[in-house]
């Protein structure tokens, strides 16, 4: 039986990994330092098998991979593990593993590179080389980030060119060095993300995902519906733009999450993730798009080739109009405590979903960017618009309880 290894893993989508493996004969090893990341999305699953192995150690990894006998190619689907990932390909011959990790993964060096190709117009600048008198006048506003960032993390709002030198000191006491530190205009506009698949033959897009971000100065995600705009003239000015910006960074053959703002002058980079959306992104893309992307990182991993055919391949017919996701945030940070009304949800319309990511005992050690995520609720619809309307109406029932110190319940 061809086996194929997955180098960790997404949060979510486990499940249609599986069952695509299960599909085309192919045999899974799930290698993690961490299983119990995965128990949820693993319980009711017997056809991954789950190598524990240190992967952040490359020679443990190497060592795993040869004691797993004859593979036939690897999955990389995660951020962290991607240079491993492309140190493992170039030694061992895996087909489409992504090359080039490091630059890929520095939002400067990407966002100058579409600036440079006339793409969008903000240079970034990193927070080791900022001048207010020079780089200064760019712009009214700016956002202060970690260029390898993740998880809305150490992502800073500076509402003035003086407040930037401020921002970098703070990132720099968090531990993130200036030269890793990236400063680029605030783009006005609403938050998109567009889903791709590049084979030899060109980009795909999938949709174009739409995102609400919370109130400044914090950019945390509360919602997101898919695929808006569809069949529109804006989605096609959308996936020229994302083909151009991949071809010019060269991100090759794979899936990518490319976040972007709508802005009045045109499409502005916030960032550009070579891998399938987190969340429950791809599994909105296999309903309400009609393609697998978890059949085709199997497909990628074992044709080395890998042209359009995949794509047809991987067709399996829409069985939604919209899908929507609402991300639900604790509070304060502490202990979590009990998540009530998730058994109401069966009553709403939409299919509606619950996807706890902590658990009840889990201590939040931050609010205000993704680490006080406990949990988001997926529903489907005719419409984006329906699907995010209903998840909204479903997303009101789940409230958190705690005890309070004298024992009350506070809510
Ligand atoms: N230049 C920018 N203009 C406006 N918003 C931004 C900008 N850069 C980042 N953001 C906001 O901050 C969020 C997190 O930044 P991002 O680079 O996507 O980091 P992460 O890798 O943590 O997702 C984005 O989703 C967006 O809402
Ligand atoms: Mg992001």
């Amino acid at each position: 039986m061809t086996r194929v290894v997955m180098l960790e893993a997404l949060a979510f989508g486990l499940d249609r990994i599986s069952a695509a493996g299960r599909r085309m004969g192919v045999e899974l090893y799930l290698f993690t330092f961490d299983r119990p990341y995965y128990q949820r999305q693993l319980a009711s699953d017997d056809y991954i098998r789950v190598v524990d192995v240190d992967t952040f150690d490359r020679d443990a990894v190497r060592a795993a991979l040869d004691k797993a006998g004859p593979v036939a190619g690897l999955v990389s689907n995660t951020d962290t593990w991607a240079r491993t990932a492309e140190l493992l390909a170039q030694e061992r011959g895996f087909a489409n593993v992504l090359t080039d990790t490091e630059r890929l993964r520095d939002k400067n060096w990407v966002r100058n590179r579409v600036v440079e190709a006339g793409l969008s117009r903000g240079r970034a600048v990193r927070g080791s080389d900022w001048e207010p008198e020079r780089h200064g006048e760019q712009a009214d506003a700016f956002v202060v980030k970690d260029a390898a960032g993740t998880g809305s993390r150490h992502v800073l709002f500076a509402d003035t060119a003086a407040a930037v030198g401020a921002a970098i000191r703070a990132l720099a006491a968090q531990g993130v060095e200036p030269g890793r530190i990236t400063v680029e205009p605030y783009f006005h506009g609403p938050l998109y993300s567009a889903e791709t698949y590049t084979t030899r033959a060109g980009t795909v897009l999938f949709g174009v995902n739409s995102r609400t971000v919370s109130e400044l100065p914090q950019f945390r995600e509360l919602d997101l519906s898919y695929p808006v705009g569809r069949g529109s003239v804006w989605e096609q000015s959308v996936r020229r733009w994302a083909a151009d910006v991949l071809a010019r960074i060269g991100r090759g053959i794979g899936p990518s999450h490319i976040e972007f703002v709508d802005t009045a002058h045109g499409f502005e980079l916030v960032e550009v993730n070579a891998r399938l959306g987190g969340g429950r992104i791809g599994e909105g893309i296999l309903r309400a798009t009609g393609f697998d992307p978890f059949q085709l990182l199997l497909h990628q991993a074992l044709q080395a080739d890998l042209g359009d055919g995949a794509l047809r391949a991987a067709q399996v017919g829409a069985t939604a109009g919209g899908f929507a996701q609402v991300l639900k945030y604790a509070a304060r940070t502490g202990p979590l405590g009990s998540i009530d009304g998730t058994g109401q949800l069966a009553r709403f319309p939409g299919e509606v979903e619950w996807h706890p990511v902590k658990d009840p005992q889990s201590v939040i050690d931050g609010v205000e960017d993704q680490r006080g995520c406990y949990g988001f609720l997926t529903a489907l619809g005719p419409s984006p618009e329906a699907a995010l309307q209903r998840a909204h109406a479903a997303a009101r029932q789940i409230r958190v309880e705690r005890p309070d110190r004298d024992g009350h319940r506070c809510g």
